[in-house]
């Protein structure tokens, strides 16, 4: 087991760049199924989330490949259906190869999927549009079948606008018979780069990034070239670790538009944002202001995503800042660990109230998800001392090399292996 060592209250100083996006790049691996042909993704970051679903692909008879930051997925021979159990709990968007596979195969043999314990994450949603999509669905404790002699366009009304059961409709109804309607569709940037994808390869989809997206199924896909979207969530997450370090640093490879729900935050903590085409430059001030109220809600709004980072750096803000998540019921998991570095965040059910402290002391953490542990790499980089954050392999499902990245802006951040590091902490005691 590996994990991170840093040395904190530095101010993060320098240049670095994004990679792809991890909720576009899984996604549009998942639609190549479609593809009777080798699709080319480039920007296509290297995440142990994008290596387990491209191990699904090749388990279903793609072959797969990868030069640098461009994956070829070649999907002429598609041999099976199935997807085990193992596999399906590795990430969430696993769920995405229900529409994948019953558009390729007319079947699919999936259980539920895992991903970041940030809530009960259900896929009532996803199963109820299949089914309205001409789909018979078998469900036996965790284990789903779904079968269909073609997916027939129909209009689906989504309840709420889930961001997996959107894409998992346009993959599923990207080649089928008619037209698909998908009302209080998601419009997350990844939906558009999604239906940018799909459209490429042939796809009618219409009104991808508004709240109603038009599918005329078409009969078949041909390959293409796609490049994955800059990570608008690994933005916030460098802007806030240079906002908690009083820091001065440029983003470079950015899509502004992506980011215009989090520069209000920042503008309001006291940073500066000077943006100059892909790149931005952030200056943060020597303490941060507190921010009145942040809620969470789909996109445009502030992103769930972004929320433990910037939770992050207001625990060294001057004043009292409050966060309100509405998108997942149990995302501040990571609060208890946070508090450990001397923070001070009352939690009450999906309400925060972060009492800025002048400023934290290192503290040994294990990261409990994803972006949970991200927050923790914020927090140690700007606390006084030695931090380690253990359980790292949470992180690395959604930053590639992060610590290599974060050592470019001059932070003290080193990947070790945990059994070198009790060994030294056993040799100094
Ligand atoms: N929901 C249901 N039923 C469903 C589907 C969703 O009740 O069938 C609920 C969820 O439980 C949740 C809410 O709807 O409370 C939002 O879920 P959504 O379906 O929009 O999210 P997701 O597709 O599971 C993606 C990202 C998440 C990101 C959310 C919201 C991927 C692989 N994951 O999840 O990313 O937080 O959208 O923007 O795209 C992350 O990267 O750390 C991450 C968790």
């Amino acid at each position: 087991m590996e994990l991170f060592k840093v040395n904190g209250h530095k101010n993060l100083c320098g240049e670095v760049s994004l990679h792809g996006a991890k909720n576009s790049a899984l996604p549009v691996l998942c639609a190549c199924l479609l593809v009777k042909g080798e699709s080319i993704i480039h920007n296509c970051p290297n995440l142990s989330d994008v290596r387990a679903t491209l191990k699904i692909l090749e388990n279903l008879g793609c072959t797969v490949a990868r030069q640098g930051n461009t994956v070829t997925v070649n999907a002429a021979q598609v041999s099976g259906f199935a997807i085990d159990e193992a596999m399906m709990r590795t990430m969430r968007s696993s769920i995405l190869f229900l529409g994948a596979l019953l558009s390729r195969t007319g079947n699919a043999n999936i259980y539920l999927p895992g991903g970041c314990d940030i809530g009960t994450r259900p896929v009532d949603l996803h199963l109820k549009a299949i089914k309205n999509l001409g789909v018979s669905v078998e469900e036996n404790g965790s284990c789903i079948s779904c079968t269909t002699g073609g997916i027939k366009g129909a209009k689906i009304i989504l309840p709420f606008a889930s961001v997996g059961a959107t894409e998992n409709i346009m993959i599923a109804a990207a080649v089928s018979k008619g037209k698909t309607i998908i009302i209080n569709a998601a419009r997350e940037p990844e939906i558009c780069d999604l239906a940018e994808f799909l459209n490429k390869c042939g796809a009618k989809i219409y009104g991808a990034g508004e709240g109603t997206i038009e599918i005329e199924g078409v009969k078949v896909l041909k390959p293409c070239e796609h490049r994955i979207i800059p990570d608008r969530i690994l933005a916030s997450t460098y802007m806030s670790a240079c906002a908690a370090t009083g820091g001065e640093i440029v983003i470079n490879d950015i899509k502004a538009t992506h980011l215009s729900p989090v520069f209000p935050v920042f503008n309001e903590m006291g940073c500066r944002l000077y943006l100059n085409g892909a790149s931005l430059k952030v200056i943060a001030p020597k303490r941060l202001r507190r921010v009145k109220t942040i809620k969470t809600m789909p996109y445009p709004a502030f992103p769930t995503d972004s929320q433990p980072m910037v939770t992050a750096a207001l625990c060294v803000a001057k004043g009292t800042s409050v966060i309100k998540e509405n998108i997942f019921e149990n995302r501040f998991g990571y609060v208890s660990e946070l508090n450990r570095f001397g923070a001070d965040v009352e939690v009450n059910d999906t309400l925060a109230v972060i009492n800025g402290v002048k400023k934290l002391k290192g503290a040994n953490v294990f990261a409990g998800d994803l972006r949970g542990g991200a927050a923790l790499i914020v927090a140690a980089l700007a606390a006084e001392g030695t931090s380690t954050i253990r359980s790292i392999y949470h992180i690395d499902r959604g930053y590639a090399s992060i610590e290599q990245e974060l050592e470019k802006l001059g932070a003290d951040i080193k990947r070790i292996n945990d059994e070198e590091a009790k060994e030294k902490e056993l040799k100094s005691s």
